[in-house]
């Protein structure tokens, strides 16, 4: 004999942390970004990232790193991921379609933010693939341009639609009338600097090999890396990343972090 108890019947769980997909755009085989409803108690920096994922097979959730890549102005929130064909995560993720729940646990962490970056003149966003996501959120900050005279953004890609993202938001602030004001005249404090590797393009070539040849700063107009002006932050894969790493501490810029701001900082973009 046997008492069916409260504890004994088992709801049926909803999500913890439940977040609705509102919108799922596809840009290539590779990269696909979504927008979610947020939690109305959610504060974040801009370049900040949040744990994000559904549950696994196994009833536990299945999590991963992944930088807003919205303002924090914005009522929802947006991601730009890859996708990974067996990655544990994004063979899954990238079926998801509006109405859909995924999981987010609102606690906002990072070094990509402006407290840990001394003041500067200059301040450059170098990314590869999805590293591009926390400057889509820092872009469209106003605190960016407020506190520089110059922003430049570099987005390497292996071929030209992996850089469509990344197009399509530049192209957007510029047409906004609220960033016009910010731009300047010409809207010339924000230069947009896209490189491809693999497919024929306007630019071509891996940032760090336009940087080391000086490339770079010869295209802009503006002269070599300077710790006394210039401020960095970098996003891309943990090669990429060292290799910038290297470079700007070559040219004298430290490496800084929230509780010690110096001259850049580095984050490793979300993989697999
Ligand atoms: P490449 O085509 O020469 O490997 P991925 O899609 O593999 O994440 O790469 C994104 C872009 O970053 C590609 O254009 C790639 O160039 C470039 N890249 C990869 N590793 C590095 C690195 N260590 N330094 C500079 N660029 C890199």
């Amino acid at each position: 004999q046997s008492t069916v108890t409260q504890a004994d019947a088992r709801p049926v769980k909803a999500l913890p942390d439940a977040q609705i997909v509102t919108e799922v755009r596809h840009y290539t085989d590779r990269l696909f970004s979504f927008r979610v409803s947020r939690p109305a108690s959610l504060r974040f920096r801009s370049g900040e990232f949040v744990m994000i994922g559904l549950m696994g097979d196994n009833g536990k959730p299945l999590l991963r790193a992944y930088s807003i890549a919205s303002p924090s102005w914005d009522d929802e929130l947006e991601f730009y991921s890859i996708k990974v064909p067996d990655g544990p995560l994004t063979s899954k993720l990238q079926h998801i379609q509006p109405g859909d729940q995924i999981i987010l646990r609102p606690k906002p962490v990072g070094t990509l933010v402006h407290d840990a970056l001394l003041p500067g003149k200059r301040l450059y966003f170098f990314s590869t693939g999805t590293g591009f996501a926390p400057f889509a959120s820092l872009l469209r900050d106003p605190e960016t341009y407020e506190a520089y005279d110059e922003v430049i953004v570099t987005h390497t890609c292996r071929d030209v639609a992996e850089l469509e993202y990344g197009r399509t938001l530049i192209d957007n602030l510029r047409a906004d009338e609220m960033m016009q004001e910010l731009l300047g005249d010409g809207l010339d404090k924000l230069r947009y600097y896209p490189t491809t590797t693999r497919e024929e393009s306007p630019k071509m070539g891996r940032i760090t090999t336009l940087i080391e040849s000086a490339e770079l700063f010869a295209d802009l107009g503006v002269p070599a890396l300077d710790p006394a002006t210039d401020r960095a932050m970098v996003c891309g894969s943990l090669e990429f990343n060292k290799d910038i790493k290297a470079l700007l501490e070559a040219h004298g810029l430290r490496e800084g972090a929230n509780s010690d701001p110096a001259e850049f900082v580095v984050e490793k973009a979300f993989v697999g």
